[in-house]
């Protein structure tokens, strides 16, 4: 027999199971409402663009309360959004995003790059903002109709792509710091050129400083949340005035290398035994596990030429490293340039000479080619997801 609490408390799971079964709704790509744009701007010339400035003719939106879960995802033309004031990603900086690309290969076939990697990465950070996980796979298939209704903003160019900004953001008219019950999921397209506009690698200085953090331990370095990005800024103007294109971002009282700008960071020396290895920190939580980083090291690791190793690296061990000649190339990589290569480090007063570009750089340029050919459809793999 059940006391009346207990019947009480089975009534009501009861009643929110029936609520969960009828009335909240899961993210379906079958449910998408596709109602485009009838009038077209004009697509610019992919090499002059400026990145993210331009936007295609279409946008994705998904609305989500707890209520009644997700709405019917829409693709419809990129307008505005109208939000509350109150809206808590405005005030507490709950949201999300994502970066990844479309490619047009030189087969004339549209194609996404890993993306499971982001949409697994998008759920992570949902998760950690306290905002409304989600069907991946349905995401994802909303994401390719998105791109596939938009393929002619797709460049017809092997050294520029389409860049693809899913967003979450909490909606809830509310100044209660807590977590949202409402919010909206849209997926926005920009066309991007080349990183390298000249068409070979230019490679950056940094600008190394203890006294500004981009994560820590317990925190959210290594999900996309715009706050990480939004703080990030401060330091970035300090490098810029500095004289240095980049933070190169230090942790802990022994200045652990960590990323470089919104790059995952990549060392490739003779190391302290006397081996080539290929270093790369850890994912401890204060690093973003990239999907380049992911690339990089799975191909690194099925070469089986040199050793890869996700390790600590302080700016002593680089230093020490530098100054017994054994450093090769030290390069960022990521979405947005694949990789780039770093040739000056300015650290307590001093220019340390990174000897990458002296030295090739023979296997940045390696992963650049290898990770390019896949995107453009000079090689089969199945790291490549054909839109249309
Ligand atoms: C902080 C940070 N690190 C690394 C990366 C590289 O990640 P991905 O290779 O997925 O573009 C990014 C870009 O998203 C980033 O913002």
């Amino acid at each position: 027999m059940f006391t009346d609490a207990e019947s009480f408390l089975n009534q009501s799971d009861l009643v929110i199971f029936i609520h969960f079964i009828f009335v909240f709704v899961f993210l379906q790509a079958s449910d998408l409402i596709i109602t485009p744009a009838t009038t077209f701007k004009e697509k610019p010339d992919p090499s002059g663009l400026v990145f993210g400035t331009v936007f295609t003719d279409n946008m994705l939106t998904i609305e989500w309360s707890l209520a009644s879960g997700w709405e019917k995802p829409c693709i419809k033309p990129l307008e505005n959004l109208s939000l509350h004031p109150a809206s808590s990603s405005l005030h507490y900086a709950i949201e999300l995003f994502e970066g990844m690309k479309a490619y047009r290969g030189v087969d004339g076939k549209i194609r996404l790059f890993r993306p499971t990697l982001n949409m697994d990465r998008m759920a992570r950070s949902a998760r950690r903002a306290t905002l409304p996980c989600f069907d991946q796979n349905e995401l994802l298939e909303c994401i390719r109709k998105l791109v596939e209704v938009e393929k002619e903003w797709v460049p017809y160019s092997t050294a520029a792509s389409l860049y693809i900004r899913p967003t979450l953001i909490g909606t809830e008219p509310s100044l209660g710091v807590k977590k949202p019950t409402k919010a909206l999921l849209y997926v926005i397209l920009s066309p991007v050129g080349p990183y390298f506009a000249s068409g070979s690698f230019n490679p950056i200085s940094l600008w190394a400083d203890p006294k500004y953090v981009r994560a820590w331990k317990g925190g959210t370095g290594d999900c996309k949340l715009g706050g990480n990005y939004g703080s990030s800024i401060y330091a970035q103007q300090e490098a810029l005035e500095l004289g240095c294109q980049q933070v190169l971002w230090l942790y802990g009282e022994d200045h652990q290398i960590t990323e470089v700008g919104t790059m995952n960071l990549f060392l490739y020396w003779i190391n302290e035994d006397g081996e080539n290895e290929l270093a790369t920190p850890p994912l401890d939580g204060i690093i973003l596990p990239g999907v380049t980083r992911q690339s990089i090291l799975d191909l690194a690791r099925s070469w089986g030429e040199f050793k890869v190793s996700e390790r600590y690296i302080t700016m002593s061990d680089l230093r020490a490293a530098l100054e017994e000649n054994r450093v090769k190339e030290m390069f960022g990589a990521g979405t947005a340039c694949v990789v780039c290569p770093i040739s000056k480090i300015l650290y307590k007063g001093k220019h340390l000479h990174i000897p990458t570009m002296e030295n090739g750089p023979q296997l940045t340029t390696r992963f650049l080619n290898k990770l390019s050919d896949i995107q453009y459809g000079r090689e089969d793999s199945d790291w490549a997801v054909l839109v249309s």
